[in-house]
């Protein structure tokens, strides 16, 4: 099956090479609020953020805080409400979030992530499905938020649970998707009965990239192609089109032209074409696809 594939360099809360309703499924992972490894990236995105950390550093008030992490949600609100304009009746998004704990002020939190997305998603219209809990095998416990456990993590009651899972929030934009009867493209895109057994159980183990990556690679917090894989074959069928508004390394790209997928796909940094570039490239060979890169 001949699949295209378009890489668009620009700002995804705005797709206008997108018509309502044209893609069926959205796969991806923002960059996360409250992390500190993307605290760059918003407050460059966005001056009311920089300026908020700013006014931080000045007052130390609890609600500056709150404002941060509002504006960091807003910054993210934008692109779900554009997705929903983009997606079919019945096109799934599958949104990968992880919670944060930090200590601001002096002051530990935990910012859950996965529950302000679901708020907003639940406001723009999207039906909330079950959602998917992502454990990562590796991560080590921690005490006080500071490295390993080591001897004090005996001793109750200051220490506290590990974020060891990430979420994988899945909603639906309008009612079930129909089908004509006997579809083949359907049938052709089914998955087995094992993979159907484990992919729809609410708890996937799978490793982290951090262990079979390049550096940069890793520095875009890259999720593994399987969660990629999986979710495009449970939620599209052959020659639909898969969207990721946080491309990335390119990994929802690469993973769709695999599984006959067409795919669309913004990132902000171009510094990433390189790597984009070169997943998409290693996965072409042998297949008939056509790739686009559109600088706005
Ligand atoms: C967590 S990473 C995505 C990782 C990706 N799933 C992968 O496998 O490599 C989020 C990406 O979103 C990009 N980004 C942030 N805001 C954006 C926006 N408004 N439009 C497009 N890309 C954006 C960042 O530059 C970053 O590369």
């Amino acid at each position: 099956m001949h699949t295209q594939h378009k890489i668009i360099l620009g700002n995804s809360q705005q797709m206008p090479e997108l018509q309502d309703g044209g893609v069926q499924l959205m796969v991806t992972s923002p960059p996360y609020p409250m992390i500190k490894m993307w605290d760059a990236l918003f407050a460059k995105a966005d001056p009311k953020i920089a300026e908020l950390w700013q006014k931080l550093s000045a007052d130390c008030q609890e609600e500056t805080v709150t404002q941060i992490y509002d504006a960091m949600h807003d910054y993210l609100a934008k692109v779900w409400q554009e997705t929903y304009r983009v997606l079919a009746d019945g096109g799934i998004a599958c949104i990968n979030i992880g919670d944060a704990t930090r200590t601001v002020n002096g002051k530990f939190q935990l910012f859950p992530n996965h529950a302000r997305i679901t708020e907003i998603c639940e406001k723009i219209g999207f039906t909330t499905l079950p959602y998917i809990l992502w454990k990562k095998p590796t991560t080590k416990p921690k005490y006080k938020g500071k490295g390993a456990f080591l001897g004090s993590g005996f001793l109750p009651p200051n220490a506290y649970v590990t974020l060891d899972c990430e979420f994988i929030l899945l909603f639906r934009k309008g009612s079930l998707r129909k089908f004509q009867p006997h579809d083949q493209t359907r049938y052709d895109s089914a998955f087995t009965k094992p993979q159907r057994d484990e992919w729809f159980s609410q708890i996937w183990t799978l490793k982290g990239t951090r262990q079979t990556t390049s550096e940069l690679e890793r520095r875009t917090a890259a999720y593994p192609d399987e969660i990629a894989n999986r979710l495009i074959k449970m939620f599209s069928i052959k020659s639909d089109i898969v969207l990721d508004p946080f491309l990335g390394s390119g990994t929802t790209a690469k993973v769709a032209m695999q599984n006959e997928r067409n795919s669309i796909g913004y990132e902000t940094d171009q510094n990433l074409l390189p790597i984009i570039s070169k997943k998409i490239g290693n996965s072409k060979a042998n297949m008939a696809t056509d790739v686009q890169i559109i600088k706005r």
